[in-house]
């Protein structure tokens, strides 16, 4: 199936006259599955940021070290991955599966388009599925049928939100909150986050406006109220850098300017004293 063969009708509430995150993000990583409204919207991004192309690769980059070290070091065999956008090169469930091939993977967007593509791409990989639902409606994500299928929430799994909280005005810590409640010790928690201190105000200010016309606004944090979203949690080392800066490989070839922070946190493991009864 190619992205023509979707009439836009045959997926709710499918818009191809206003540009949407997941579009314009694919336009921007040299996809083809967008229209022209986003591939307008990712022409005035780079416009205003020549580097843009190599920030959204930056980007994924940094997403598949996050899943190697979930996958690789940390033991995580469960990932539910908030606002996953459309399936890219190396996407969450390669990089993890490759590693550790029963990690089972739940893909969370609320772009019905992320469904459509990932029923035709998935429909043969029993450990990985999509749910169409908000992440900010903790109850739709984790409830949903698929959701329950993969994740046994009383074992260590990662939360991923990556690139997606800059489109939730909502205060994320809160969201974090909610999804934390259902964590047990040894749960994971990656994030990367657009920020105005990582960039020049003029850009943020310019790449704020292209997104007033998308179908979701963009909401820039600070480098401190991206820590606070891991409240409760302990960064793995080196903390919240600049994403590229977070355990890199060396090349591919990394922008100087990244304008997201990236990291993860976890759940420590809880402790049993001596007089503890097991
Ligand atoms: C920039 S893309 C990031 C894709 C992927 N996480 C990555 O980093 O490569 C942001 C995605 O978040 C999704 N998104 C935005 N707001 C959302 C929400 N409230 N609930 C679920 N998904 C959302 C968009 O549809 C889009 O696919």
């Amino acid at each position: 199936m190619t992205f023509d063969d979707l009439a836009p009708s045959a997926v709710a509430g499918f818009t191809t006259t206003q540009a949407t995150p997941a579009r314009i993000y694919d336009a921007l990583l040299g996809g083809k599955d967008n229209y022209a409204p986003d591939r307008e919207a990712a022409g005035r991004i780079k416009e205003r940021e020549p580097n843009a192309e190599l920030v959204v690769h930056a980007n994924r980059y940094f997403l598949r070290r996050v899943v190697s070290y979930l996958v690789g070091e940390a033991g995580i065999r469960q990932i539910i991955d908030l606002g996953s956008g459309l399936p890219e090169q190396d996407n969450v469930h390669q990089v993890a599966q490759d590693l550790a091939p029963e990690t089972r993977v739940v893909y969370v967007d609320n772009d019905p388009i992320v469904l459509a593509h990932g029923r035709a791409r998935l429909a043969d990989n029993p450990n990985t599925t999509v749910v169409t639902a908000d992440l900010r409606d903790t109850s739709a994500v984790l409830h949903a049928p698929e959701t329950r299928h993969l994740i046994d929430l009383t074992q260590p799994w990662a939360l991923l939100a990556i690139a997606v909280f800059h489109f939730v005005p909502d205060d994320p810590r809160n969201i974090v909150g909610a999804y934390r409640a259902h964590m047990p010790p040894g749960s994971h928690l990656a994030v990367s986050h657009l920020s105005h201190d990582a960039t020049t105000p003029e850009v943020a200010r310019e790449i704020t406006r292209i997104y007033q016309d998308a179908t979701a606004p963009m909401v820039l944090r600070a480098h401190a109220e991206v820590t606070a979203i891991f409240e409760g949690m302990a960064l793995v080392p080196p903390g919240l850098p600049l994403i590229m800066n977070w355990r890199p490989t060396g090349p591919p070839r990394e922008p100087e300017r990244a304008w997201l922070y990236g990291g993860v946190g976890h759940l420590p493991e809880r402790r049993h004293d001596a007089g503890d009864v097991r």
